[in-house]
């Protein structure tokens, strides 16, 4: 049986539609089950045919139930990837993170059913079934050589990275990396210049291995080249292709100044997170592409077109590191998991990225002109989004607003909305009062709309209303 929360903030079909897809997921509605009539569910529920029926076209648009001619709707089958609920209660404790929002702004979060799972689960099978060996041994401490031999291919093509596999190191995230190359670079270098505002991660490995951290302004051709030229810094952590979270490309002639700089022993790290998703315009070529040779440490990640919870990136060292690495790194052993890694080369080898990618490019494009839409429709000429149209979350630059950074973000969470601050991109944490970090990845178009709305209530001082 549904139930209906008339606290609850979400509209009713939206609740609808989320308690039937939980049960289809979890696998309470079998496939080919028959669900109610819109008639009749809407007489069981109190509520008008209409809603029943966008809640169903919702969830036939996306795949979770299907229809028969003068039939009705069925439940469809998507070989279940979510676990079923267990059966007791778990307790939480009392101060565990919500887990579940009625809306969820997280600026990495991604289209939650979009992950290509039968494919994925496919090549992953085969694997352990032919590779049975493979699951005895570690594999290579610097990632699986075929699937290295992949990524080489793929970013050549797709980002002008130029390399060789023995420069290449799968990894299980940015963080794996940087703690690499923090160690790589020891006694070489010692202090970091990163960008702010910025992904604070950097600063947080760099300085947790002891080396200075800079924090160095960020303008619209992304870091203050004059700014970073009087740091002292001798490596320089930047997001050229998609400034996070800011959003600008960093100019031509910046890329060349900076690269530049890094001749004499100084290193550019350049995180290339998002890169594959631009909406407008064409793709940006890599910096490293523009001298191979150089000193430019390449990162890249498969938490933003594929999963963030496979933990599978990918870093390239420039060739003049790689003794150095083969002589720190002797005695480390693989930090991604084998099977799929295998299972990722395979992915990739049999052209699903690339087509994956088509698909996510064209879902993430609808859903941020879905949130700049809804940003226009709620805040008027009060929000103002600013950097390029790519990457999965915008910034929005508020105007007038009477409530600050601390105010709006309890506001919201009492509401169901999850809202990182913008602060968390402050070196020093200062509250960025007029400015929002929205991600628009993890909602459909209609719950950006709804969310929106209540975060313009929620901004603009008015009671947040319930539907
Ligand atoms: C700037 C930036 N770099 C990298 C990442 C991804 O890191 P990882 O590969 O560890 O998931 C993110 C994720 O949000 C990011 O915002």
């Amino acid at each position: 049986m549904l139930i209906l929360n008339h606290e609850d903030p979400r509209p009713l079909y939206v609740q609808i539609y989320a308690q039937i897809r939980e049960r289809v997921l979890s696998g309470k509605l079998l496939a080919e089950a028959r669900l109610p009539s819109a008639r009749d569910l809407a007489a069981e529920l109190g509520v008008s045919r209409n809603t029943v029926e966008s809640a169903y076209q919702e969830l036939l648009a996306e795949g979770y139930i299907h229809t028969r001619t003068r039939s009705g709707y069925f439940v469809s089958t998507i070989g279940h990837e979510v676990p079923p609920a267990p059966r007791r209660r778990t307790t939480t404790p009392a101060s565990a993170p919500r887990t579940r929002y009625a809306f969820d702004f997280h600026p990495a979060g991604l289209d939650p059913s979009s992950f290509p799972a039968s494919v994925w689960r496919k090549y992953y099978l085969e694997h352990l079934r032919l590779d049975q060996p493979l699951l005895a041994q570690y594999g290579d401490p610097q990632g699986d050589p075929a699937l290295r031999a992949s990524l080489r291919d793929y970013l050549e093509r797709s980002r002008g990275v130029v390399c060789g596999i023995e420069q290449l190191v799968v990894c299980s995230g940015l963080q794996h990396s940087l703690d690499t190359v923090a160690q790589l670079l020891w006694g070489k270098c010692r202090a970091l210049a990163t960008e702010d505002p910025g992904y604070p991660l950097p600063r947080e490995v760099f300085a947790n291995h002891g080396y200075e951290v800079v924090p160095t302004p960020v303008g619209p051709g992304g870091l203050d080249l004059a700014a970073l030229d009087s740091s002292g810094c001798d490596i320089a952590y930047i997001t050229p292709s998609h400034q996070f979270p800011l959003g600008e490309v960093m100019p031509i002639a910046n890329r060349l100044r900076l690269i530049e700089w890094s001749r004499h022993g100084r290193y550019i790290i350049e995180d290339d997170y998002d890169s594959e998703l631009r909406y407008q315009g064409r793709p940006i070529p890599s910096l490293q592409g523009l001298q191979p040779g150089g000193n430019v440490i390449y990162t890249g990640t498969f938490s933003k077109i594929l999963s963030p919870a496979l933990r599978l990136s990918y870093m390239v060292l420039p060739v003049s590191l790689l003794d150095t690495y083969r002589r720190r790194f002797r005695f480390h052993l693989p930090g991604a998991s084998l099977p799929e890694q295998k299972t990722l080369a395979a992915f990739m080898d049999n052209g699903h990225l690339e087509r994956h990618l088509r698909r996510m490019r064209t879902i993430y494009r609808k859903k941020r002109q879905a949130l700049a839409a809804a940003l226009g429709r709620h805040f008027g000429p009060r929000a103002e989004i600013i950097g390029q149209e790519a990457g999965l979350h915008v910034v929005v630059r508020l105007r007038g607003e009477p409530r600050g950074e601390a105010e709006r973000g309890r506001l919201a969470e009492a509401s169901g909305i999850r809202l990182l601050p913008f602060s968390i991109t402050n070196a020093d944490n200062s509250p960025a009062d007029g400015h929002l970090l929205l991600g628009f990845g993890a909602m459909s178009p209609e719950e950006l709309d709804q969310g929106v709305r209540l975060l313009a209530e929620i901004c603009y001082g008015q009671e947040p209303r319930t539907s």
